[in-house]
């Protein structure tokens, strides 16, 4: 593979059922719910776009229109803007869609896993490296640093491998995890040699888990075609990356910043608080009313 010098394409799998936040999800999809006033994927795309990404790849699935919906033009509402002289309002509703910004949509017929969906968008990515971001995984990067993304892509120009993005989790959340062990490589960087999809306390070879952050090489979309069905029947991508290690390197990277499992109910709800605290419109009232809230 020639050097890599920037990641131009980002895939977003958004075909999931989101059964965790039924009945919101019924017909909508979870990436569309809102942390105070932004949906979670403009969150994602908004880390993708800082990093220097400008191809927006969504993997779709029925109930998803919202989402296209979301970066396209809005005729009728930009106009009614308009002719009101809600300009702010009219820069912040054009502002999803930057000029040098593309996003496309491929269809996932069905929701047969996560490695299934990163499939899906083959034809689009084509043979260069390209990253994965899952928004119900909500990423703030350090305070004041970079964003997630442009921290792994920053790694990955070094390293030039599939890059993991992940985090120390407790013993007894490793069962949620895909959880990575390897050799220390760096500055926060492991070469990977074991990865284990949801194991237990017992079986966990690390507290490594691997947050919704991927940077992957195009040689994952072999692994993931050619392997059986994983564990509850699904194609699930952490195989397709386990696949890869025989073949070529792929490091884990533990990433500055935090992550809110909005895919859950209280993941969702921590960072709806923590982004509510600061938000500098509502920030400084939320805080007076939680703190009479608690007495
Ligand atoms: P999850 O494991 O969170 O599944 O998927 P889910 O269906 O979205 O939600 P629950 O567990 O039923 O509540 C992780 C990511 O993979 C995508 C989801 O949209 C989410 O971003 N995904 C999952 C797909 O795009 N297709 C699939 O077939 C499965």
């Amino acid at each position: 593979m020639e050097k890599v010098t920037k990641i131009h394409k980002a895939v977003f799998p958004v075909a999931g059922l989101g059964t965790r936040f039924l009945p919101a999800t019924k017909a909508q999809p979870k990436e569309m719910l809102p942390v105070v006033d932004k949906p979670l994927i403009q969150y994602a795309v908004e880390e993708a776009y800082e990093a220097g990404v400008r191809h927006m790849i969504f993997v779709t699935g029925r109930n998803k229109r919202a989402i296209e919906d979301h970066f396209d033009t809005a005729y009728e509402l930009e106009s009614e803007l308009e002719a009101t002289g809600k300009m702010e309002l009219l820069e912040l509703v054009r502002s999803l869609q930057p000029s040098d910004m593309a996003c496309t949509f491929v269809r996932q017929p069905r929701s047969l896993g996560l490695g299934h969906a990163v499939l899906c968008a083959q034809p689009l990515v084509g043979d260069d490296p390209f990253a994965v971001l899952l928004a119900d995984d909500l990423m703030c990067g350090a305070e004041q640093g970079n964003g997630v993304l442009k921290q792994m892509v920053e790694v990955f120009l070094q390293v030039q491998t599939s890059l993991l993005a992940v985090q120390e989790v407790p013993l007894e959340h490793v069962k949620r995890y895909g959880i990575v062990a390897g050799q220390p490589a760096g500055n926060r960087l492991t070469k990977v040699e074991r990865m284990v999809e949801k194991p237990s306390a017992e079986e966990a070879p690390s507290r490594m888990g691997v947050a919704g952050r991927y940077i992957l090489t195009p040689g994952v979309f072999e692994q993931i075609r050619n392997q059986p069905r994983g564990a509850g029947g699904e194609i699930q991508l952490t195989d397709g990356i386990a696949g890869l290690l025989g073949i070529e390197g792929v490091h884990a990277y533990l990433y500055e910043g935090k992550r809110y499992d909005c895919g859950s109910k209280e993941g969702f709800l921590q960072a709806t608080v923590e982004f509510a605290l600061k938000h500098p419109e509502v920030g400084p009232g939320f805080q007076e009313y939680l703190r009479h809230l608690r007495h």
